[in-house]
């Protein structure tokens, strides 16, 4: 067994905390942590940590890049998580996970290549709080990971966010949809 084997299988098995359905699927994940290792990530920056699912397909990928990436999350709500099953913990210390609004966090430019991954509430009014709360702060090279593009509120502001970038994108057309603006 390896860490993506054993992520996977989570997603698989009869423990419903850790699959809702609508969260990041095996192959989402795979696609993150592949986007990661293509894109040379070494910070992910996360709204919408849920069960650390999808926190932990982005730190795999970065850990293909360095061996201390940066790793940020944030969600409202406090769930149990899946850094804290055995066979994740020595991942845990890699995960710096915040219990506060994202969009009320003042980020700053980082010298590392960072992969934003915006999965929190989809309303159209939230997702782009959570876009502007981080806009001004992305260098040429970084990206951001817009989850549910299926979502209405999502797809509009992904669409808003390329063109005041005036970035290239690219739809993906997993289960819930995936879009990533690329910033350059
Ligand atoms: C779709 S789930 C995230 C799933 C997770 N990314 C995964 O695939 O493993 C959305 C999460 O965003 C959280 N959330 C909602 N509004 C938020 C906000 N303003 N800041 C941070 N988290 C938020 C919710 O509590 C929920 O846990």
């Amino acid at each position: 067994m390896n860490y993506i084997a054993q992520l996977s299988a989570l997603r698989v098995s009869k423990d419903k905390q850790f699959d809702t359905g609508k969260w990041v699927t095996n192959e989402e994940g795979e696609f993150l942590r592949g986007l990661c290792i293509e894109h040379k990530v070494k910070r992910w920056v996360e709204c919408g940590t849920a069960n650390g699912g999808s926190t932990l397909w982005g730190l795999l990928g970065t850990l293909k890049i360095t061996d201390s990436p940066e790793i940020l999350t944030w969600d409202i709500l406090d769930r149990p998580k899946v850094w804290d099953i055995e066979y994740f913990k020595p991942l845990k210390r890699h995960i710096n996970y915040h219990i506060a609004d994202f969009s009320s966090v003042e980020f700053h430019q980082s010298d590392k290549r960072t992969a934003v991954f915006l999965d929190g509430n989809h309303s159209k009014e939230q997702v782009t709080k959570d876009w502007i709360a981080v806009r001004t702060s992305l260098k040429q090279g970084d990206i951001i990971i817009w989850h549910d593009l299926i979502m209405k509120g999502v797809k509009t502001t992904y669409k808003k966010a390329n063109e005041w970038h005036q970035a290239a994108h690219q739809e993906i057309r997993s289960r819930r949809g995936i879009g990533v603006t690329y910033i350059e």
